[in-house]
Parts: structure tokens; sequence; C-alpha cells
């Protein structure tokens, strides 16, 4: 770690320690933070992303022995799955510990815990010592951020610091499994796959969606992720029809896909962004090319619908909650 690092941290404990919103770097996205045991600066966290007070928020630690601290009556599962994958892209719900006020878990008696692994981000939550509530770093329903400059652009001066800890690995949120019931379940996918959580637990695990009990993230099911222009979601053939017309008609447009840019495009009338083949490279890229799509000039923005395989489950998800939507 550079010595303009760890004064960095040093600037952003401080922040923290102040009731203040701290952006801070994860594997993921960026999240916006707030100490969990300060209501009022949590409370700063619902009203800087305009988000409901319904949709509780996610705790990040720095160490497994801080979960008796912030759940309780933690099953085996919840310590199986802490070895495996903790510092990393994973989210437990558990049982909300007493001492965790009721606006970081919007009055549920559940928790959200995560140690995120990014190097500057432990290094400051040993220092800190508590844990830090933290939402992704940007307004309710909008494209995650995976840099400090798209914090910047999103939040501005509503966010008293950002620690810098350059472009996320991973590139969307992490998977977060409930705990609550007899079964795991899980509420949203991430890199770490429904298969890896089975093979540790030694059973078969459920998806949320799948699930009878509709059990599901609060706020999962609305809109989200989404850029301000509208979004189609078509497959290749589609897309090709789609943006040759609008090429034809000198219409802006701004496609993602697997496809090298063809003769008939114009790069003076959009963007062609030619993705990458396999799911890693292209989820870490997913939100930067969304907002650079977004800034372009184009009206509308055409993404080819990746595969439906089991490796693309989590961008399947992010893509079809950004994709437009007619509310009639
Ligand atoms: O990768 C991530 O998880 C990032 C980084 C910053 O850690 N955070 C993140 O936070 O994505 P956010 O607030 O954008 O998404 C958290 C999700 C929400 O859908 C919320 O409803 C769900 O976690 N959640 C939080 N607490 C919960 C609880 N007690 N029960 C069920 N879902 C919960
Ligand atoms: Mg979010």
């Amino acid at each position: 770690m550079t010595c303009s690092e760890a004064q960095s941290i040093q600037q952003a404990i401080q922040y923290l320690k102040q009731g203040k919103l701290v952006a801070i770097p994860t594997e993921t996205v960026y999240g916006l933070a707030a100490d969990a045991k300060n209501q009022e600066a949590v409370a700063k966290i619902y009203t800087v992303k305009g988000r409901p007070k319904t949709n509780p928020l996610i705790i990040h630690l720095s160490d497994h022995s801080a979960i008796n601290g912030f759940a309780c009556n933690i099953p085996k599962a919840a310590l199986q799955l802490a070895d495996s994958f903790w510092p990393g892209p994973l989210t437990l719900i558990l049982e909300r510990h007493p001492e965790v006020p009721k606006i970081v878990t919007a009055g549920q008696n559940t928790v959200a815990l995560r140690i995120p692994n990014h190097p500057l981000t432990l290094s400051l939550l040993r220092e800190f010592g508590g844990g830090v509530a933290a939402p992704s770093a940007n307004h309710y329903g909008r494209v995650s951020p995976t840099t400090a400059q798209h914090v910047r652009d999103e939040l501005g001066r509503q966010v008293d610091y950002i620690l810098d800890g350059g472009p996320c690995e991973i590139g969307i949120e992490s998977t977060i499994v409930s705990l609550i019931a007899k079964d795991p379940i899980i509420l949203r996918e991430g890199a770490i796959t429904a298969e890896q959580i089975s093979e540790i637990l030694g059973q078969k695990i459920q998806n949320g969606h799948d699930s009878k009990n509709e059990i599901r993230a609060p706020g999962a099911s609305l809109s989200h992720y989404a850029p301000s222009k509208p979004l189609l979601l078509l497959d290749k053939e589609a897309l090709l029809n789609q943006a040759r017309i609008l090429a034809e008609q000198k219409q802006p447009v701004s496609v993602l896909t697997f496809n090298p840019c063809p003769d008939f495009f114009n790069q003076a009338q959009g963007l062609w962004i030619q993705a990458f083949p396999n799911s890693q490279d292209y989820a870490r890229d997913l939100y930067a090319n969304l907002r650079r799509m977004d800034a372009s000039m184009a009206e509308w923005l055409l993404v080819e619908t990746p595969p439906h395989s089991k490796d693309w489950l989590a961008v399947l998800d992010r893509l079809s909650r950004a994709a437009f939507k007619k509310i009639l």
C-alpha cells in the first residue's frame, strides 16, 4: 500500500466516525458507506440514493469473528460459506442482532452481512473496527458504479469522500444467500454460483426466483440497474436488423454485442461496443459499458442477449432488469 493510499484510508475513517458518507471500493461495485451503528448517518444513505426505506442495506465487516456482533443464532451453513468465500462476493442473510439499528435492516429481523475483498476497504474496515452499511453508490434503480469516477459523476458533492481503489474486478453485485429458512435460498445471482454454494453445503440450493415462498431481496423485483435511456435486449439477428434500420435512418444508436462492428454502422452516430465472449470479463465491464452508451448521443441502447447458460445467469439478471419496460 502506498503512502497516499494509507492517508486516504485514514481520511475515510475520520469521515465515517464523524457520521459522514464515504464511497468505498469493493471487488464487486463501489459502495456508499456509513457507520452501521450511527442511525443518522445511515438515514443519509437512503436520502442520497433516493432509496425507499423498505429496502435494507448490507453491512460490511472486516473479519469472521465480527459476525457475532451483528447476527444471532448463526447456523453452521453460514460459517461454512463464510470460511469458503469471505472475503469475497457473497452476502449472507442471517437473524439480526438486537444491537443492529433497525434502519439498516429496514425494520426487518434479518441482516445482510459480507466481508468484501478489496485491500483498501479491508484495511479501512479493520482499523474502523465496526460494521459499515453500504448499498451500491448509485441513485436508486440506476446503474451501479465500478470506478471512483462513476461515483463522482453520479453523486458529486452528495458524498463526503471517495476512497479511490481503482476499477472493480468483478463488476456486478455480490451473490445473496438467505440462511433464514430451513434450506438456503439464493436471493440475487452473482459471481459465486449456486453450484459453488451447493458444493460447500452438500445440498442442492434453491433459487429465490423458483421458490414457492417468493422470498426475494426487497426491491429486487423492480426495474433496476437501468440507464436513463431505453435499453432493448435483443437476440443477435434482431439487434443487427434494428441497428441497420436506425443507421439507415441516420438515428443515433449505441450497441453492446458480441459481433464486430459491421460496415453499415457509422461510429459518428453512436457507439458499437464488441463485448468479451466470456461472462467474467463481460460482467467486469458491463456497468462501465452501459454508462458509456448512456452518455453517448444515442437515443436507444441495443444490447445482445447473452447465452442462456449457467455462467451468464447473474449478467442476464442485471440486463433483464435494466431493459426498457413500458409501464401501461
Ligand atoms: O456487491 C454488493 O453486494 C454491493 C457492494 C457495495 O457490497 N452492495 C450492494 O448493495 O449491491 P445494494 O444495497 O445495492 O443491494 C443490496 C441488496 C438489496 O436488494 C437488498 O434488498 C438486499 O441486498 N438485502 C439487504 N438486506 C437484506 C435482508 N435482510 N433480507 C433480504 N435482502 C436484503
Ligand atoms: Mg444496488
